[in-house]
């Protein structure tokens, strides 16, 4: 049975005076910022087309804290009938990626929620795939939204502005220019939880913690890097449970952002601040949303604020080209931004991988004003996800990560560093330096968790720093053991290149495998031998003795890389079951299900 939705009394009339106008609701819930950027640009574009109406842009995560994923939903509402949805019309488009398992799963669920409950569907549900160009499923699903919206909400005399072509709005900002003040208490930017000194602490209200500790985990014979780094929590009242994510707010790198300054052509100390209403207090458009950062530096905003290393957007381009100075520069972004030039974007911008600041600098009579520079050219720079490799049971006071350092030539020529595996190689811990690294953190709740009762047997499978989250269980394990609980069996299946390069906490592993926290640890070395060797197909040589422990009520994790590693592995879960069970494969498929829905296959992927 689908859960029922409701239409919250806050986000309906109760707000707002009934002025006879029809009301247009955008909700977005986002995870990226995408779906943030297509709700805006959407309103925007509705208002400019449908003055008599009254647009609203609602976050549905800020205003409910519902995790509502990476869906772009339009609602158009009439009167209110109790719990139904008769006088609502909606459109639902989903931002989604066709290699991951549920594919747009949030999206379709809503639509199909929507209309059981008697909303008028105004056209089929998008289905957008980052996997492809994201942007254009969703220009195609909005060409579909205007006539629709014209039927609805054009009056019958004004049916001569339907022609009239309409071009993207660019979104701005208002700035304000500052002289700097003195002290600048405001620099800390996403400071410490709330004003009120609560200590609750959540994307919007991180902790910002010190690094205590950093450590290369690889040998010097391996040519990659994989940092283990400890955050300290101690006396912030930030907590955390094993199997948590951790959200970090990183910082660009000196270099990037040195370049970001030249390309705007602008001081680094130019303090200023960024608003989303007009100067009587108005909002810009949509709602008013808070203010995306405080007053700072130029330095400080493209340091903290602003994603300068991804692709830019096609709406970027659009944005970039209306402060073009040279006309040739203005025709070749609107160019790859349109649909004629969807080829060459595809190969210019996404084969060529070129980043936001690559672009800028190949196209330099470009100089956009900072309101539009951070409103609709470089998201903001979102934090980073990370599985805790620690437990508060061993380390109450520490968040640990474990994160491999990502360093790439693209197809230009450019390195790509990875913004925050790269801070954190560069951080100075606590231990170094009195003058040491910190950045704003926040503890992401997972549902990768251990059996509650300790004597189930386990399966980790967790190659890479995929072996992250299983350092967390394995430490809660030893806790449990040292205060009298009786163990079941565990088995680790891990997996790198090669046992003297990237064979991460190797000595801790084997300690606990010699404390009996682990009953069986299984390595496969990719790059030891003349074949490769991954932790599926060790699985597939421990068949039986896997179904034993699953048939005893076990738990089965996966942590990892998805598209190819989870995916495997999960291939290899069915044939064992298969095999093992003499089960049909209709009769696999249903086990495995259950497995997954009754919390006892649980994976942990990205
Ligand atoms: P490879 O890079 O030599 O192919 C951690 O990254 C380990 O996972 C490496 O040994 C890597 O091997 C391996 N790996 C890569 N692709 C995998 C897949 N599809 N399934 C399982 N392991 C994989």
């Amino acid at each position: 049975e689908p859960p029922k939705l409701v239409v919250p009394k806050a986000l309906s009339e109760a707000e707002e005076e009934d002025d006879g106008k029809k009301k247009v609701t955008i909700f977005f819930g986002t995870q990226t910022g995408t779906a943030e950027g297509f709700a805006k640009a959407l309103a925007e574009e509705a208002k400019a087309r449908y003055p008599q109406a009254n647009f609203k842009v609602v976050d549905l995560v800020w205003r409910l804290g519902l995790v509502l994923m990476s869906v772009v939903n339009l609602v158009i509402q009439g009167k209110e009938d109790g719990d139904s949805f008769k006088n609502l019309h909606y459109g639902v488009f989903g931002l989604g990626n066709r290699q991951y398992e549920h594919f747009n799963k949030i999206a379709i669920v809503v639509d199909e929620i929507l209309a059981k409950q008697g909303a008028k569907r105004l056209i089929p549900v998008g289905l957008g795939d980052d996997d492809q160009c994201i942007e254009d499923d969703f220009s195609a699903w909005r060409e579909n939204v205007w006539p629709e919206l014209d039927n609805l909400l054009r009056d019958e005399d004004d049916a001569t502005t339907v022609s009239t072509p309409y071009t993207a709005a660019v979104l701005e900002y208002r700035v304000v220019f500052h002289d700097q003040p003195e002290g600048m208490p405001s620099e800390n930017g996403l400071a410490n939880g709330h004003a009120d000194g609560t200590a609750s602490y959540d994307a919007q209200h991180p902790c910002r913690a010190n690094v205590a500790v950093k450590k290369e985990l690889h040998t010097p014979l391996s040519d990659r890097s994989c940092t283990h780094m400890e955050f300290d929590i101690s006396g912030s009242g930030l907590e955390y449970e094993t199997g948590d994510h951790v959200g970090v707010y990183c910082e660009n790198m000196i270099e990037t952002v040195e370049e970001a300054e030249r390309l705007l052509g602008l001081s680094p100390q130019t303090y200023f601040s960024v608003h989303t209403d007009k100067e009587d207090g108005t909002p810009l458009g949509g709602s008013a949303l808070p203010p995306p950062f405080p007053p700072c530096t130029l330095r400080t905003a493209l340091s903290r604020y602003a994603d300068l290393l991804n692709a830019p957007k096609k709406s970027a381009l659009i944005a970039l080209a209306a402060y073009a100075l040279d006309p040739s520069e203005a025709d070749r972004l609107k160019h790859l931004a349109s649909p004629a030039g969807k080829e060459e974007y595809a190969q210019y911008v996404v084969a060529g991988q070129r980043s936001l600041l690559e672009v800028m600098a190949e196209f330099p009579s470009v100089k956009p004003p900072l309101g539009v520079f951070f409103a609709g050219i470089a998201p903001r720079l979102l934090p980073r996800f990370y599985s805790i490799s620690s437990s508060p049971k061993i380390a109450p006071s520490r968040i640990h990560v474990t994160c491999a350092l990502v360093y790439e030539k693209t197809p230009t020529g450019r390195i790509h560093k990875g913004v925050c595996s790269t801070w954190m190689k560069n951080a100075v811990p606590l231990e170094e330096s009195p003058d040491c690294s910190s950045a704003p953190i926040f503890v992401r709740t997972s549902n990768f968790r251990l059996p509650a009762d300790p004597k189930l047997p386990i399966i980790m499978i967790g190659p890479g720093t995929g072996l992250a989250p299983f350092r967390g269980f394995l430490q809660e394990r030893l806790a449990l053991k040292e205060s009298g609980a009786e163990l079941g069996p565990a088995v680790l299946f891990f997996g790198c290149r090669n046992s003297k390069m990237d064979f991460i906490y190797e000595e801790e592993l084997y300690n606990f495998v010699k404390a009996g926290v682990i009953s069986e640890l299984v390595l496969a070395f990719s790059r030891d031998g003349p074949t490769k060797e991954y932790v599926q197909h060790k699985m597939a040589q421990k068949a039986s003795e896997l179904w034993n422990m699953i048939s005893e009520g076990g738990y089965v994790y996966v942590c990892g890389d998805a598209k190819g590693m989870a995916r495997d592995v999960h291939r290899t879960i069915h044939t064992i079951v298969q095999e093992q069970g003499s089960l049909d494969s209709s009769k696999t498929e249903s086990f495995v299900k259950n497995l997954q829905m009754t919390g006892r296959y649980l994976r942990d992927v990205w």
